[in-house]
């Protein structure tokens, strides 16, 4: 695997995503202003990969405030803040990022400038480091979803690329291909930047995975045919009620999805979690430049003057999600076929069971928290038309103090956000429950 960013001495080193793969360029940033081009421009993307390229250039930049008086040192760099906030809107990390690194500034403030700087630094490192890791265990809780013989369609690129490594979306696919699943991967080619096509297959490929790119409009025709077992994605921003943004083309996916009864699964971090935001329609769309859609590679294809529209991203609403797969547990969607309703927005986790794949055993949250209110109810197993004789797909309930899911993420703020149920489903590793972690 390329790595999509390191640092290397006085400067950050990106392998540039707008040539792969048929050119491996690198882009190297001596400061912050070229760490924000990188971004605007694309030659890093994917949300958990700008987040790492905004921590490592705020650190990069942290390096060049000559000020040795903290006061001025600290009003440098909140400036830098807000200048690399400004990169791309979308995606919830770049804030998380600089949430973070403001942090740090704001913690040593008793400490020399050359101190705060060689923190910066190190901290910049370590959320690369420990996005990799975050994104092996996002793997590990995806596996079971992802049936022996499956054919997966996948959207824009959710990979290694798109991350500090491994991906999120391409991590539960990366997983269950190591754990010698002989698996299948539909790509959309994902207009009009093709990183699909481009970034996704050029990954699957260089792993072994069988790989097949269609264009972005045939995936309702395969999933009629029942050529489509399973849909998983990344996110650029989830709202506190499960919608998700994510690369333009993902909602119609989940609404095709949802029409032909395929679980459709989002593959994130916690920290794409923006609980300041009761739902997806509050999340900033990135609108792009519309020659993107008129062009390809600087050659114009649309008439002189053609006016287009480049939004690049859109809001999934969560009734369309089955489940969402993070680095700490599987959250599914609450499972109205028992009798429960949606919850109102700002209630995240009462994410429903992906249509009929749900064994739920009503087993108590062991956390120590009151369940009472929440108690589920023992339900009749049944089988899941998509996984008729899978045992192993069983399902344990258990609930998630918000207070503790609170500390995982940035929201300063956070909304009201009532109980929430979390159902889990991880059978290869047991139905333990989780809640302690979070
Ligand atoms: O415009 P991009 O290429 O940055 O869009 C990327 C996506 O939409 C990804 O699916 C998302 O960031 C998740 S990456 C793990």
């Amino acid at each position: 695997m390329i790595p999509t960013i390191t640092w290397e001495g006085n400067h950050i080193r990106l392998v540039d995503q707008r040539r792969l793969p048929l050119e491996t360029r690198w882009v190297v940033c001596r400061g912050l202003n070229e760490v924000i081009d990188a971004i605007k421009d694309m030659a890093i993307r994917g949300a958990p990969a700008i987040g790492v390229a905004a921590a490592m250039g705020l650190a990069l930049g942290a390096q060049s405030i000559e000020a040795q008086e903290y006061e001025t040192f600290r009003d440098k760099f909140l400036q830098m803040t807000r200048d690399m906030e400004s990169a791309r809107p979308t995606a919830v990390n770049i804030r998380w990022a600089v949430e973070r690194m403001k942090e740090i500034v704001d913690e040593m403030r008793d400490r020399g400038v050359d101190e705060i700087k060689e923190a910066l630094k190190r901290a910049s490192q370590d959320i690369l480091e420990r996005d990799i890791e975050i994104n092996r265990r996002i793997g590990e809780h995806g596996l079971p979803l992802i049936p022996d013989r499956a054919t997966i369609l996948t959207h824009c690129n959710a990979g290694s690329l798109a991350t500090g490594g491994y991906g999120t979306a391409l991590g539960v696919i990366r997983a269950a291909h190591e754990a010698g699943k002989d698996i299948h991967v539909v790509v959309d080619e994902t207009r009009p930047l093709l990183q699909g096509m481009r970034l996704t297959a050029f990954e699957l490929m260089e792993e072994g995975i069988p790989t097949t790119v269609i264009v972005d409009s045939a995936a309702g025709y395969l999933m009629r045919r029942g050529k489509v077992d399973l849909v998983i994605i990344g996110a650029d921003r989830i709202a506190a009620n499960g919608d998700t943004a994510n690369k333009v083309g993902s909602y119609q996916l989940a609404v095709l999805a949802k029409e032909n009864r395929i679980p459709f699964y989002v593959a994130a971090p916690l920290s794409t979690f923006d609980l300041t935001l009761q739902e997806g329609d509050q999340i900033p769309i990135e609108e792009r430049d519309p020659k993107e859609v008129t062009s390809f590679a600087g050659q114009q294809l649309g008439p002189e003057g053609l006016a287009a529209f480049n939004p690049a991203f859109d809001i999934t609403p969560a009734a369309y999600i089955s489940a969402v797969i993070t680095e700490k547990a599987t959250f599914w969607k609450e499972h109205t076929a028992y009798g429960r309703k949606l919850r109102p927005a700002g209630q995240v986790f009462s994410l429903e069971a992906p249509h009929d794949c749900q064994v739920d055993k009503g087993s108590n949250d062991k956390a120590g928290n009151s369940t009472s209110d929440l108690k589920i109810p023992a339900k009749p197993e049944h089988q899941c038309p998509h996984h008729p004789a899978d045992k192993s797909r069983q399902v344990d309930s258990t609930r998630i103090p918000v207070g503790a899911l609170r500390k995982q993420l940035i929201s300063r703020e956070p909304p009201p956000l009532g109980d929430k149920v979390v159902h889990k489903h991880n059978p290869e590793q047991g139905t333990e429950d989780e809640a302690d972690d979070l």
